[in-house]
């Protein structure tokens, strides 16, 4: 019967290498993360656990690729916030980002920070709010396409300050951020897992970031908050997902992987020098993070549609 079967290959599970996709392109915020957590679940599971960037539409394009992979395990989407958000951006999304997926786990919750090229004129968070209306479409912003945590963090930066920027879409935050150093945008707001290097080396100028507390990383970095700006506040929650229809036992194995994974000395010490820290042990289960994704679902659906975006 299926139960025996489910039972075996979850006593087998895992007898051969794990897919880990990664929605975005290499070198982002994202594929920083799922590198730090697949080399640890590597050595929990016995199996390699291999990063593979599947970048496009927002992250839709990798996650999609997911929904439809075989339920046993062997696939797996680590995806941020944006898994969420994508459900009110396209109305034509070939899958549903609640149903169509287990929750294996949360991961870590990213602070984000608003950054710009050298030289950009602002010196402070009130000044560019004051520059993106005196130049409005102008200012160039760089993101990783409608559905990413850039885009969403622009979209909420042009609802604080009203005015619409022209948007430069990439496959992840990782080739944008090249651009941005480069001086070929103007502005970009990216998760600190990506910024916190460029900050500190002095290649990009940073005027805020979007979590309620200062980054202790970034001590002196003022929230937007403290910069007048309330209603701008995001953090980049990322999760864990498998196919729906994967066995309970395997969702089960790979979320005490995962959680192994997120204890790890060297991930906890990296995700503090990158701005960020494991998610907290009471909001680790899969049930916890099913409830959550249709939670966030439903929180960002009625701020997306009075900014008025969608994808499609
Ligand atoms: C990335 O990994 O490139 C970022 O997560 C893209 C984004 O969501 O802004």
């Amino acid at each position: 019967s299926t139960g025996t079967a489910t039972v075996a290959s979850a006593q087998a599970y895992p007898s051969r290498p794990i897919t880990m996709v990664v929605p975005f392109a290499a070198g982002g915020p994202t594929d920083t993360v799922a590198r730090l957590v697949a080399e640890s679940m590597s050595k929990s599971l016995g199996q390699q656990v291999i990063v593979e960037n599947v970048g496009g539409a927002g992250g839709t394009r990798g996650a999609g690729q997911v929904a439809k992979a075989a339920p046993d395990g062997y696939t797996l989407l680590l995806h941020h916030i944006g898994h969420a958000t994508a459900a009110s951006l396209y109305r034509k999304l070939p899958y549903n980002p609640a149903t169509d997926f287990e929750a294996v786990g949360l991961v870590t919750a990213v602070p984000m920070t608003l950054i710009a090229k050298n030289g950009l004129a602002p010196k402070t968070m009130g000044e560019v709010v004051e520059f993106v209306k005196a130049n409005k479409d102008k200012v160039t912003y760089g993101n990783a396409g409608v559905g990413s945590a850039s885009h969403l963090c622009g979209m909420l930066l042009m609802s604080s300050v009203g005015a619409q920027m022209t948007t430069v879409p990439y496959q992840g935050t990782g080739p944008a951020m090249n651009d941005l150093v480069g001086g070929q945008i103007d502005l970009m707001c990216d998760q600190t897992t990506n910024t916190t290097g460029q900050i500190k080396g002095g290649k990009v100028k940073v005027y805020g970031v979007t979590t309620k507390e200062r980054v202790k990383s970034l001590p002196d970095v003022l929230t937007m908050q403290e910069s007048g700006l309330k209603d701008f506040e995001v953090a980049v929650w990322h999760g864990v997902y498998v196919p729906k229809g994967t066995p309970k036992d395997i969702v089960e194995k790979l979320n005490a992987a995962l959680n192994t994974a997120l204890d790890d000395p060297k991930v906890i010490a990296r995700f503090a020098d990158l701005g960020t820290e494991p998610e907290s042990k009471d909001r680790r289960s899969p049930a916890f993070h099913k409830d959550f994704v249709v939670a966030e679902i439903a929180k960002w659906k009625p701020i997306i549609q009075s900014a008025g975006v969608y994808a499609d």
